[in-house]
């Protein structure tokens, strides 16, 4: 039998589990669910096993909201781990049929997880040597290259388990987990810097921020109090316009790049079209952000948007997906082209974060 593991937020796995079964009969592959509440695993145990391959080539990972990673199973169970020779028990367990281009160690992002993170980090060396040697890994590569092929992931589930899978690398998280682990810049006025810093690495290709999130930019910043989203942008060299009705940090103020107003985030909008970003971290209902946001893109006074929608206590995929529909129809009557990806990311907590770019007709 073949599974498709997903990792989740703990606490999120039944989000994530709707999610996969709902976008996974778009392309007509079926399945049923597993999954243990605080876990932050889903097992999608498929139907018919050769549809694997397809689900994890065709359907993109960016599209799936609370997945943060995911693989599909090589072995039909756990390995069991002996006390000894782990690393052969675990290159026997994979066979010489399959090759992988790389190797991603991972564990449960629990505390039971944590605590092995020690083992984990001592067998990789050996399990990587090891897996080259006999040619089921690939030599070690750079650049070029590095986005084929297929990613084997070896996830612990304890000192005597592990689960084995591949993902392609077009295709999965650079991550270990799909988790980047950002550092908080002391900076900042406010731990929330690190939703946006995560949002744009996430949504926003490397390549692509020399112009679209470099200096000369102007954004404004909807509950932008103390700042640290205002700081993001005023980082990368932005003119930005905060709203609040909140102080912001001085240290921020100090810079020249930043104008306050004290004003309501649902009724500010500028006198000019010439803002590129808009940010927006207000805490209200979502569909009344959906709605500002949509709205925001359809007059043109903002290229592109990044904002967070909260989620209920209850039905929250039901909500996500009613208010990302809200934002849809608004665009769509308004007949403005555009690209839309959501995510619950690692430093989100009880929200995801929406990148909503207006695209032009060429
Ligand atoms: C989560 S905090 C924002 C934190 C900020 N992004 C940071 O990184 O420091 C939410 C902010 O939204 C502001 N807010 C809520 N409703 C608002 C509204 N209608 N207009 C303007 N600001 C609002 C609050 O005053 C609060 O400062």
């Amino acid at each position: 039998m073949t599974t498709i593991v997903l990792y989740c937020r703990p606490g999120f796995e039944k989000e994530c589990g709707a999610e996969i079964q709902e976008k996974a009969a778009y392309s007509e592959v079926f399945g049923y669910l597993k999954l243990t509440k605080n876990e932050g695993l889903v097992y999608f145990h498929l139907n018919d096993a050769s549809q694997a391959e397809k689900l994890m080539s065709k359907l993109p990972l960016k599209r799936l909201i609370f997945a943060r990673q995911w693989f599909a199973t090589v072995t039909d169970e756990p390995v069991e781990l002996p006390e000894y020779n782990r690393v052969e028990a675990i290159a026997e367990a994979l066979g010489e049929e399959f090759h992988y281009n790389d190797m991603r160690v991972e564990l449960l992002d629990t505390n039971e997880g944590k605590e092995l993170s020690k083992f984990a980090r001592k067998l990789s060396v050996p399990l990587r040597q090891s897996l080259r040697k006999s040619g089921t890994l690939a030599p070690q590569q750079k650049g070029e290259g590095s986005d084929r092929g297929a990613i084997l992931h070896i996830l612990f589930l304890s000192g005597q388990q592990a689960l084995l899978g591949y993902s392609f690398a077009h295709n999965t998280s650079p991550y270990v987990m799909g988790i980047p682990r950002l550092k908080f810049p002391s900076a900042s006025p406010s731990r929330s810097t690190l939703k946006l810093d995560e949002a744009f690495i996430h949504f926003i290709p490397k390549e692509e921020w020399s112009e679209r999130l470099c200096s000369g930019l102007n954004a404004v910043d909807l509950g932008a109090a103390p700042g640290g989203w205002t700081y993001q942008l005023v980082r990368r060299g932005m003119m930005v316009k905060s709203i609040d009705n909140g102080p912001m940090a001085q240290s921020l103020m100090d810079t020249g790049q930043v104008k306050h107003y004290e004003e309501d985030g649902f009724k500010y909008r500028p006198f000019k079209k010439n803002n590129y970003w808009l940010v927006c971290d207000m805490i209200e209902r979502p569909t009344r952000v959906a709605n500002l946001m949509a709205q925001w893109i359809v007059d043109g006074d903002c290229q592109e948007a990044m904002f967070n929608l909260k989620l209920p206590v209850k039905g929250r995929y039901q909500q996500v997906m009613k208010d990302l529909q809200t934002i849809k129809d608004i665009l769509g009557k308004n007949e403005v082209w555009y690209e839309m990806y959501a995510k619950h990311l690692y430093y989100d907590r009880e929200e995801v974060t929406v990148h909503l770019r207006r695209l032009n007709r060429s």
